[in-house]
């Protein structure tokens, strides 16, 4: 089939969660713009996530590791006017168990799609990034010029990846973007995350494994609400900057939980387990997003109402999630939960 569309757009990780949300979306509302997708097939990558769009003859997909330059160059073709980079080691859980991953696809992948930017003279190059770079944050909010201060592998290699971004822009003059994303939750979400291992878990009547005393405090945005502020990010922001993309729902991960434990018809009693914190757990992350706001993004799904949906997602497509939680996570979660 012909791959047509004016303008190509490169999406690194566009079979992860917020990355095919992304996909989807710039497909459907972006005429002019066909897509390839560079995505490593790693655990947390899932074709079912583009199914809708996989037959539109304006996306393609190539199959590689984006610390790969021959892949890069590959998706990249004769032209791209931009790149997308979603591609990374998520999960901060697996970056206590194992972090050397985390710093070749957050740090070195980065820096190879920099380079491909600098050498192909690409128009535009966005960090999909997150809130956790700013590290643990008692009271207020983080805004784009506060220090980063991350505190877990995972964190500290999202910040390193940006720090090589903006060196890039200083440097080189590289035409880059960073967005800095809160919690996400929605369909697609790999069920390692709170929102989806819990909702899994309850509707398999199954405990979920409450961290500590459950006080600690994210602030949630819905997948969509992400995927649209970065596509207003990579068209209307200016090269250079960082635009924080919080949801402004601040919630402790009880009060979450009590939300999942009633929409499932669970109860606290039988179906939460206090286990062991997470080393190094940060307490409470908070993101001022009047920056994106003023470049004209706010978030438009009400977090009640998001969250409702999520569980109807869940349970109306367990034919998603079932192999997912049968196959590697099995031992994923025994490795995880089982001595907590
Ligand atoms: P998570 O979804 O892993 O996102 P992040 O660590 O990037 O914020 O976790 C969200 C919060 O939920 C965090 O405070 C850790 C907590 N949590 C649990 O209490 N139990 C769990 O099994 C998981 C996965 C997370």
């Amino acid at each position: 089939m012909a791959f047509v569309g004016q303008r190509h757009w490169i999406v690194t990780g566009g079979l992860g969660f917020i990355g095919s949300a992304f996909v989807r979306m710039v497909l459907r509302d972006r005429t002019d713009v066909r897509v390839t997708v560079l995505d490593a097939m790693t655990y947390a990558a899932n074709p079912e996530n583009v199914r809708e769009v996989a037959g539109d003859p304006r996306y393609r997909f190539v199959r590689g590791d984006i610390c790969d330059a021959a892949a890069v160059r590959e998706a990249i073709g004769d032209e791209a006017a931009a790149i997308i980079n979603f591609a990374a080691e998520t999960h901060v859980d697996r970056s206590i168990l194992a972090p050397e991953q985390f710093l070749k696809t957050d740090v070195l992948g980065t820096h190879i799609l920099l380079e491909a930017v600098r050498e192909q003279g690409i128009g535009r190059f966005v960090q999909v990034s997150t809130d956790e770079v700013y590290g643990d944050v008692e009271q207020g909010s983080s805004t784009e010029d506060d220090p980063i201060r991350p505190r877990s592998p995972y964190a500290a290699s999202k910040a390193g990846g940006d720090l090589q971004v903006l060196a890039y822009h200083n440097t080189y003059g590289t035409p880059v973007l960073i967005t800095r994303g809160s919690n996400t939750y929605g369909p697609y979400q790999y069920p390692e995350k709170l929102i989806p291992l819990f909702v899994t878990n309850l509707i398999d009547d199954t405990p979920v494994p409450v961290y500590g005393d459950g006080r600690q405090v994210r602030d949630w945005l819905h997948v969509d609400d992400h995927a649209r502020g970065i596509l207003h990010v990579l068209e209307h922001g200016e090269l250079g900057n960082v635009y924080n993309l919080g949801g402004g729902n601040s919630r402790e991960n009880i009060e979450i939980t009590k939300v999942l434990l009633e929409a499932t018809g669970r109860s606290w009693d039988t179906h939460v387990r206090h286990v062991t914190d997470r080393a190094g757990h940060d307490r409470r992350y908070s993101l001022d997003a009047s920056k994106a706001m003023r470049l004209g993004w706010q978030p438009n799904v009400s977090f009640e109402a998001g969250l409702r949906e999520t569980v109807e997602w869940y349970r109306a497509n367990e034919a998603w999630w079932r192999p997912i939680k049968s196959g590697e996570f099995r031992e994923y979660y025994k490795t995880q939960y089982a001595s907590r």
